[in-house]
């Protein structure tokens, strides 16, 4: 019976244990869990998601602060084509966010940053081509482009003198945009180091529509991408990603010949992951029938999350002159139609309910979008209920060993500890 660690991820001409820990925004996926992964020899990824926000908790700047009293003048109006990232600002933050996490690396690991394409930030080129220029400038190993086909994303960085050194990779959840990414890639003669393949048990965003992400699976996803790559004599590491829960799931790609495995969900209840205890707590108590997948992103991707999450039904006022992340590149995001909708069906009501879209920047930043992946329900089976009910909270480091060396589709629990009197 084998077991993760009979396997390795060859990136270039390094080995890796094959375990990524995927990027989840906003800091949920923190510096202090992605180093946990490349301390312990395998690949951990930060988040660029509102990364000026970020910066402002961990390095006391000003960045949101600042745009906010830049825009007070349109918070009451609806159109919020005039609010801009200042792009010096946004590099500033990113290069202080990953800067750091590669000033505390330890180990033979890996940090990757995940950048998401859907984050328009009203000026969609300009801003993605900072934030990926600026997390080049800051060290980072690499970077994996996501929620988005990315087709011109290589072409931003192309110029960048770590084009070709840093690794990139990109998420895909067909064959067919990987064909479409290969084709606009292939005149930079740059090839992804990497391609992860997510199927529809992930956590967040689905790269599937609403009505039919039911009918995929990653085993079958992952054998047509195989399939092409082969036929292509394109010899492109493949990584798994969306519902491997325990080691032998991940043993189960690895054997078909995978080059790894991405993995989040396990990693949300423990102390590195920057959700707050109490939400880790909602996720040890969810039931399978609180996972629900539905449309209130604005970004159009059909998103899992916990059904009780605060978010669903929330009226706030679009918070666009703080964040604006989702704007799109005429200054719009669909949460402000839904909002105005409301607002004009309610006159003069106080607190207006939203049901269809949701202000994802808002309640990201507040860890009030409890999203998460399929397998959630079957996370307080991986430690103990305490005696004040409460569920034990893990070390990245326990569940990451626990993929690497489980057999037998088994969890092994941590060391009971007690909850404090
Ligand atoms: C709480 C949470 C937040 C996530 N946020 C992001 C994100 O911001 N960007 C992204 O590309 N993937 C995101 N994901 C997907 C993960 O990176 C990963 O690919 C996937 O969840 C792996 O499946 P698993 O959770 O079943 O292990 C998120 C997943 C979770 C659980």
């Amino acid at each position: 019976m084998k077991r993760v660690d009979d396997f390795r991820l060859r990136l270039g001409n390094k080995e890796y244990v094959p375990i990524m820990i995927g990027g989840m925004g906003v800091d949920i996926s923190t510096s202090e869990l992605a180093l946990e992964a490349a301390r312990l020899g395998g690949i951990g990824h930060i988040s660029d998601a509102m990364v000026p926000d970020v910066s402002d908790r961990k390095f006391d700047t000003s960045f949101v602060k600042e745009k906010t009293k830049l825009y007070k003048f349109n918070i009451n109006n609806m159109d919020k084509s005039v609010v801009q990232f200042d792009l010096d600002r946004l590099a500033e933050a990113t290069r202080l966010h990953v800067g750091a996490t590669m000033a505390a690396k330890k180990g033979d690991g890996l940090i990757f940053v995940n950048c998401m394409e859907k984050l328009t930030m009203n000026a969609p080129k300009e801003t993605l081509r900072t934030r990926l220029s600026a997390a080049l400038d800051a060290g980072i190993d690499g970077i994996t482009m996501s929620a988005g086909l990315h087709l011109g994303s290589f072409e931003l960085i192309k110029d960048h003198p770590r084009f070709r050194d840093a690794k990139l990779g990109i998420i895909v959840s067909s064959v067919r945009a990987l064909q479409l990414f290969l084709r606009k890639v292939s005149r930079l003669n740059r090839l992804p180091d990497y391609v992860i393949v997510e199927g529809p048990l992930a956590g967040g965003h689905l790269g599937f529509g609403m009505e039919d992400w039911k009918d995929y699976d990653l085993h079958t996803i992952m054998d047509e991408i195989h399939a092409y790559l082969a036929a292509e004599k394109l010899d492109i590491p493949l990584i798994a990603a969306g519902g491997i829960f325990t080691g032998s799931d991940a043993v189960s790609f690895l054997e078909k010949g995978a080059g790894g495995v991405q993995v989040a969900t396990r990693f949300t209840v423990t102390h590195e992951c920057g959700l707050p205890d109490s939400v880790k707590q909602e996720y040890f108590r969810a039931s399978e029938e609180d996972i629900i997948v539905n449309g209130v992103s604005p970004t159009g991707y059909p998103m899992r999350m916990l059904k009780q999450t605060p978010a669903i039904g929330s009226g706030i006022r679009p918070g666009c002159e703080s964040y604006g992340y989702l704007l799109d590149a005429t200054g719009n995001c669909a949460y402000i139609n839904s909002y105005n909708r409301e607002v004009q069906a309610n006159p003069g009501q106080k607190n207006i309910q939203v049901f269809d879209k949701t202000c994802l920047c808002t309640h990201m930043r507040n860890f009030n979008c409890w999203t998460c992946g399929s397998t959630t329900y079957r996370l307080k089976d991986t430690t103990h209920k305490l005696s004040d009910g409460t569920y034990q909270i893990l070390s990245a480091e326990h569940v990451f060993k626990d993929y690497q060396f489980s057999v037998d589709n088994q969890v092994a629990l941590p060391p009971r500890q007690e909850a404090a009197a």
